[in-house]
């Protein structure tokens, strides 16, 4: 069973509750809300007011899931592929992606997911040494398919770009390069054997549907951690999400904006922008906090202060299992996929 780390988690919750009772307490005055914090050990600035350009200036720890095996994965993670994707020459230095990086390492985004394929590993290994950022305060994630076939010889080549001595999470990319289930077990053997040598700490996979993870499940010694797949309102893919949470595999969201952005226009938009009112925030830290409440660790990113900012606000409140509801029948009345669509045919919503 997957379990919430308890002291991140707690320290969470206590700050959910103190921020829906500072939203109450806005008819009372503002010394009797900084007692209140004081009184629950926050350090939490809520900005003046949540619709202007300021900082949220949120102070709330992103809570942890713990893993199937012992480790601990910080429940909101930044990207370095999509937006900062690098289709040239992958030695041409992107110096807005290492800025970005930089900055999201800074509002405490310490869950980096990059990918060799992404060809920005070079560009979060200079942030990560440049910020600073001690190495144990880090998640880092990558992921192997351009040279899957020489798995060890792959991390090799992205410890060397990401400049450290393992990953915290080094993950198959997906499943889509062979048919044959001895292949992917072989594969999967090699992971095996980077995780017992401390060159990645946890092993996953990603848009692997139960097939796939069936063939590993039946040879393996060490099962994924991960699965992290395309998940959001507009494909719910509630098969695969029991699959893995009955193998104890977690599971992580990329593209969990997409009603908002490449998805957007649909059925959600209105309990969206109801529940952004209710919570006094925007709707993409709705869609955040609606994996997060379901145990499922999102992936975004940006490249704007404000929005990363912004996101953190995501750790301030709790949606109640009927709002959760109300979000996934709106968004099962839509269906949209925006990665990986050449694998699936349009209507598939696996
Ligand atoms: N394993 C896989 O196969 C796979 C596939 C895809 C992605 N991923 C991982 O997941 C990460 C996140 O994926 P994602 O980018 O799809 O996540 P997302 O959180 O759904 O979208 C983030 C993007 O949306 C933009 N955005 C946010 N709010 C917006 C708004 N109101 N209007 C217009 N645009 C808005 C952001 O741009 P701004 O910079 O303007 O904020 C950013 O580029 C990737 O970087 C990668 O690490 C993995």
């Amino acid at each position: 069973m997957l379990a919430a780390s308890s002291t991140y988690y707690e320290h969470s919750m206590s700050a959910v509750s103190f921020i829906l009772r500072t939203q109450r307490a806005l008819r009372v005055s503002p010394g009797q809300i900084l007692l209140q914090a004081h009184r629950h050990h926050l350090s939490i600035k809520p900005s003046p007011s949540r619709t202007s350009a300021t900082m949220a200036n949120i102070h709330t720890p992103i809570p942890n899931l713990k893993l199937n095996d012992g480790n601990s994965i910080p429940m909101l993670g930044y990207g370095t592929g999509t937006a900062w994707y690098k289709s040239g020459d992958e030695s041409k230095i992107d110096q807005a992606c290492i800025d970005s990086v930089k900055l999201a390492l800074k509002l405490n985004y310490y869950h980096q997911d990059g990918a060799e394929v992404y060809k920005t590993e070079t560009e979060l290994g200079t942030a990560i040494k440049q910020s600073g950022v001690p190495r144990e305060k880090l998640f880092v994630t990558t992921k192997v398919i351009t040279n899957i076939s020489d798995i060890p010889s792959a991390l090799k080549a992205s410890l060397k770009k990401l400049q450290l001595s393992y990953v915290d999470l080094y993950l198959i990319h997906s499943p889509f390069f062979s048919e044959s289930k001895e292949e992917h077990q072989q594969k999967w053997r090699d992971m095996e054997s980077l995780k017992a040598q401390g060159l990645a700490k946890s092993i996953g996979v990603s848009n692997y549907l139960p097939e796939h993870l069936e063939w590993i499940l039946e040879s393996c010694n060490t099962p994924p951690a991960v699965n992290q797949i395309e998940f959001h309102p507009y494909l719910q893919r509630t098969d695969l999400i029991k699959y893995n949470k009955s193998k104890g595999i977690a599971t992580e969201a990329y593209g969990p904006l997409s009603p908002i952005t490449k998805g957007q226009g649909g059925p959600v938009d209105d309990v969206l922008a109801s529940l952004a009112k209710k919570y006094a925030v925007n709707p993409s830290e709705i869609l955040l906090r609606w994996c997060i409440d379901q145990d499922i660790v999102p992936i975004t990113t940006s490249g704007k202060e404000q929005r990363l900012s912004d996101y953190l606000r995501a750790m301030t409140f709790k949606l109640t299992p009927k709002e959760i509801q109300m979000i996934n029948e709106e968004g099962s009345k839509k269906h949209f996929r925006g990665f990986w669509t050449h694998k699936f045919a349009d209507n598939d919503r696996r």
